[in-house]
């Protein structure tokens, strides 16, 4: 119903509109052009589809500030990483304590103890360990499970994103497995050793599973980097038996759905993992990750530590579980990701879905929206997808490119990736209104 060239016009007169809006920002991509590769300090500063990237000044809870002083209701929150609000006083005040008396010293501090406490409290998980990034808790979580197991082979769901981690970078395209084509100075092939099946399909699982080599089903409990996929009634719960009946392990990674509530998916609605990775909002923004495991899994751990040489496990980076790290952890699971903060942000989250399906409807519209939790999503197709197929099916580049692009000119800030919101504990109702009425006026500049 939105013709082409109607997207194809939108994408012109919003590119012309920032470009007038942003001088300052125009001017320091000019200039950090000199130095910056492609003229960011990290590449992926340039998928927000502006002609030249947005340089922010400053962020406080919900609002974002430009280089030219213009205010954002921001949605995006870091993708995730400022989730629970920029700089929570919390954990700035934790930042700047820990900042005047140490940053990082290959040892624990006090903070250790309390975060063990508080991780295991709120998970479930007896054990844990961090990392600096959930990139690297998976690619640490993925050699234990080799380790522990003896099994080489690992599965995963077409369309997952773990982060930076070699091993998952293989898609199902028309059902055969291939390497994301993305990819980058790729030299080997994770097909040898890693399986791809679509998400909510219980006989690929089964089959998959079957030889009896799979060290672990590593996946996020519902989908949420391909667009969000949500489990059928009973899937998660048949993944969890056939993993252990297989001699599996199972993995969620909860850094996106952390969103449900405060256990994330698993400590809402079950069931529990062996082993379970969240990164991003853990430390309020400060890089560090986590991943628990069972009393069980600890015990094989230390087998496999026992029969090894000592030195290099391939395990870990040296600032990892660093004394600020651990300082803004504490702050950010003590006095942030509390229940009081999602009591705030679940009932938004509702009404901010409702108001988006309520103006999709308005402009006749099948679009679809989902949450879980304070993340929500919306997809320019009618039907929720399935499985990474479906959700990729529903992609529409240019659409979702004109939209973001529109919606940042009128002062809010979704996931440049695609169609993903998140409500904070600082997201007022007012904002949640705005961001219906901007994408209302959208769609209905698209459908003139
Ligand atoms: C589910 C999930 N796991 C892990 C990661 C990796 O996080 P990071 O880039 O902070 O390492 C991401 C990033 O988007 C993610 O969505």
């Amino acid at each position: 119903m939105i013709a082409p060239a109607a997207i194809a016009r939108m994408i012109a007169d919003e590119t012309a509109r920032f470009t007038a809006a942003n001088p300052r920002s125009a001017a320091l991509a000019k200039d950090a052009a000199r130095h910056w590769h492609r003229g960011v300090p990290f590449h992926w500063m340039l998928d927000w589809g502006t002609p030249f990237p947005l340089f922010a000044a400053r962020a406080e809870g919900s609002r974002l500030w430009d280089a030219d002083g213009h205010v954002y209701d921001d949605f995006c929150l870091g993708d995730t990483g400022s989730m629970f609000g920029h700089s929570p006083v919390p954990v700035s005040r934790a930042i700047a304590r820990q900042g005047a008396q140490g940053l990082t010293f290959m040892l624990p501090t006090e903070d250790a103890v309390a975060v063990g406490d508080l991780l295991a409290e709120r998970f479930g998980l007896p054990f844990w360990q961090i990392t600096s990034t959930a990139s690297e808790a998976n690619r640490a979580v993925i050699r234990w499970c080799r380790g522990i197991t003896g099994r080489d082979k690992i599965i995963v769901f077409n369309g997952c994103y773990h982060g930076a981690v070699d091993d998952v970078f293989v898609d199902l395209r028309d059902g055969v497995p291939e390497l994301r084509r993305s990819l980058v100075g790729q030299v080997y092939d994770m097909r040898e050793h890693t399986r791809v099946i679509e998400f909510n399909d219980l006989s690929a699982l089964e089959a998959a599973l079957a030889p009896g080599n799979v060290a672990c089903v590593l996946t996020e409990p519902a989908l949420t980097n391909v667009g969000m996929v949500l489990p059928d009634p009973g899937y998660l719960e048949a993944l969890r038996d056939l993993t252990r009946r297989h001699g599996t392990l199972l993995v969620f990674d909860e850094t996106h759905t952390i969103s449900t509530r405060p256990g994330g998916w698993t400590g809402t609605h079950g069931p529990l993992p062996d082993l379970f990775v969240l990164g991003k909002p853990v430390a309020g923004g400060v890089p560090c990750a986590v991943y628990g495991f069972s009393a069980e899994v600890a015990e094989r751990m230390e087998r496999v530590r026992a029969a090894n040489e000592s030195g290099h496990s391939g395990i870990g980076t040296t600032l990892s579980a660093n004394a600020l790290a651990l300082a803004a952890m504490r702050a950010a699971l003590a006095e942030v990701m509390t229940p009081e903060a999602y009591a705030h942000m679940l009932p938004l989250a509702d009404r901010l879905a409702e108001t988006l399906r309520a103006t999709i409807a308005a402009h006749g519209l099948d679009w679809h929206v989902t949450h879980v939790g304070a993340r929500g999503e919306f997809i320019c197709a009618g039907t929720p997808p399935r499985n990474g197929t479906e959700a990729r099916a529903a992609m529409q580049g240019d659409l979702e490119r004109a939209i973001h692009l529109y919606l940042i000119n009128r002062g809010v800030l979704i996931a440049p990736f695609h169609n993903m919101t998140l409500v904070c504990p600082a997201t007022t109702e007012d904002q949640v209104a705005r961001l219906g009425n901007v994408l209302g006026e959208c769609l209905s500049s698209l459908m003139e």
